[in-house]
């Protein structure tokens, strides 16, 4: 293998975890699994108005995953090919919850593909109980003063609360 040749055991899970919830641990977890090492890549400025700034996403999802050895977080900007280029991965992990996650992770795995043959789009289906969760709801129930524990990592739920307590909505 020569030192530019993509790693064929390393995988992106690029995402904006605003925030990380539960299917995404366990697709993670499922990532783990299957590859040798899995970069979770946080998008800065994919929303202009966040809960969380991508520097608090990156330190929340470190320290779900602190005792995984094999799971690196990190940030990215600009294109996502471009990123695992760099990384040297050779797949990009997504996590389909349902048909309608489908045709926008359809388009999107294929223009990455137009862009970069050669890395690979991944599809990951995570437990069922967690096919129902995304994170725009779990921002919506819990600003609403809904519940949402059991549906984002201990950690999640405690930076929401402080998030809350300092009156950011
Ligand atoms: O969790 P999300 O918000 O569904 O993740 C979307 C993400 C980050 C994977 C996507 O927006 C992305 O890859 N953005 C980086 C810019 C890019 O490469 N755009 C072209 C994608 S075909």
């Amino acid at each position: 293998m020569t030192p530019s040749a993509p790693n064929g055991r390393l995988a992106v899970f690029p995402g904006s975890f605003d925030p990380l919830t539960n299917g995404h641990v366990d697709i993670i977890l499922r990532s783990a699994h299957l590859f040798e090492r899995v970069i979770v890549a946080v998008l800065v400025n994919a929303d202009k108005k966040p809960l969380f700034s991508a520097d608090e996403r990156v330190a929340i999802i470190r320290d779900v995953f602190r005792e995984y050895a094999n799971v690196e977080v990190d940030s990215f900007d600009g294109l996502l090919v471009e990123y695992a280029k760099q990384r040297r991965a050779s797949a990009i992990v997504r996590g389909l919850r349902a048909v309608s996650d489908f045709e926008y992770e359809f388009q999107m795995a294929l223009m990455n593909r137009h862009l970069e043959p050669t890395l690979e789009t991944v599809f990951m289906m995570p437990a069922e109980q967690y096919t129902y969760l995304s994170s725009r709801l779990i921002k919506e129930v819990f600003q609403l003063g809904g519940e949402v524990r059991g549906l984002v990592p201990p950690a999640v739920e405690r930076a929401m609360r402080d998030k809350h307590a300092a009156g950011v909505r």
